[in-house]
């Protein structure tokens, strides 16, 4: 597993992360015994950095982390383990509307009490980083909530202070990296949604921010294992992510760059985490892990040869911007 340094900050961060957001919930069944096999597999396998949320289960998928690392501790597996975690907007919208306050929806009282609930989570005197879930522009002149982050630095609560993009509106981080609020950030790029390579990775590059990757198989469908008909179950939450057409026409492109794949060696999960890994401002990428099985192939990606130029060159036109128009939804 090869690291890679965490922005401007001393720590040293492996290629491929572990998404801890299924087993949690919202992914259909999973059980709890998969999942704690599927961390120890993946830090096994020289993975050092989990991403989670108190949103994942309500704290089960935190837990679950925090046993993981005891049991490793009482088994004198010592090495360092960074877990980035989230909170959530306070009751309302999400995300956040540009009539919503910043005050009201990450005041100072509600920080520090959602972030006690991730240190006991989390069995932790001090979280290695603590994201903002989501975010809106809107608050980007006065960032109120950040300031109230940073003095939770000084106090010794907080390691690293970042942002998970809005979907909608990912480059409304840019700002903040530039004032200096954010050490990191986490963000939506893959083969579909490339945007992010337009200005917000060089503007972590040059301000030295950590880059978090999410959704990088855009929730599995550029893992290639997809077809029109598959059905998710109703206690998953793709179930209402591919609802309509997207699911059919998603498995169309995703088919189009299986065929760009043909003779490269690189499987799709494979070339979804290579192509994201090609970006020198990313940090890592973090897939979703349900079992062994994944994090053994997952983990895999990062000793595979880098990606060469001309089938970089290709995906590239797989970007996908899904937006007003019907032809591009
Ligand atoms: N707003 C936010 O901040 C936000 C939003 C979304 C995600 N995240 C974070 O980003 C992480 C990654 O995103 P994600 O989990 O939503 O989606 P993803 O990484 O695009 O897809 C993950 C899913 O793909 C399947 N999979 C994983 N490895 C595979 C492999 N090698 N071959 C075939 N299938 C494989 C698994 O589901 P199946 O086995 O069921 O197919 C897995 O749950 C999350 O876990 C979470 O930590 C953050």
């Amino acid at each position: 597993m090869k690291t890679r340094p965490f922005g401007k900050h001393p720590f040293n961060c492996s290629e491929i992360g572990f998404g801890a957001w299924a087993i949690g919930g919202s992914w259909g069944a999973q059980d709890d015994a998969t999942s704690l096999a599927a961390l120890h597999r993946a830090l096994d396998l020289g993975c050092n950095f989990i991403d989670t949320a108190a949103g994942y289960g309500n704290g089960r998928s935190e837990k679950l982390i925090a046993e993981t690392l005891r049991a490793r501790a009482a088994a004198g597996k010592v090495g360092k383990v960074f877990v980035a975690t989230k909170t959530p907007p306070d009751a309302g919208i999400w995300p956040p509307s540009p009539y919503c306050i910043a005050d009201e929806r990450y005041s100072e009282k509600y920080l520090r009490e959602n972030i006690a609930t991730r240190l006991a989570n989390l069995g932790a005197d001090k979280l290695d980083l603590l994201q903002l879930h989501t975010w809106t522009r809107a608050w980007n002149r006065n960032p109120t909530p950040f300031k109230v982050l940073r003095r939770l630095q000084k106090e010794g609560l907080v390691g690293l202070v970042g942002i998970s993009t809005p979907e909608h509106d990912q480059n409304g981080v840019i700002d903040l990296m530039r004032g200096g609020w954010v050490d990191s950030v986490q963000v939506i790029y893959n083969i579909f949604e490339q945007e992010p390579a337009a200005e917000l990775l060089d503007v972590a590059k040059e301000c030295g921010v950590g880059v978090i990757v999410r959704v990088a198989f855009d929730e599995g469908v550029l893992t290639g294992k997809f077809t029109a008909d598959t059905k998710f179950p109703v206690d998953d939450f793709r179930a209402n992510y591919f609802a309509g057409d997207r699911l059919a026409r998603a498995v169309v492109r995703a088919d189009k760059i299986k065929k760009d794949l043909v003779g490269t060696g690189y499987t799709m999960p494979q070339a979804a985490l290579k192509f994201v890994l090609s970006h020198p401002a990313v940090t890592t990428v973090i897939p979703g892990i349900r079992n062994p099985a994944q994090a053994e192939a997952n983990c895999a990606v990062s000793d595979l040869p880098a990606m060469p130029p001309a089938l970089l060159a290709k995906l590239h036109h797989h970007n996908w911007r899904r937006a007003f128009w019907y032809a591009g939804k």
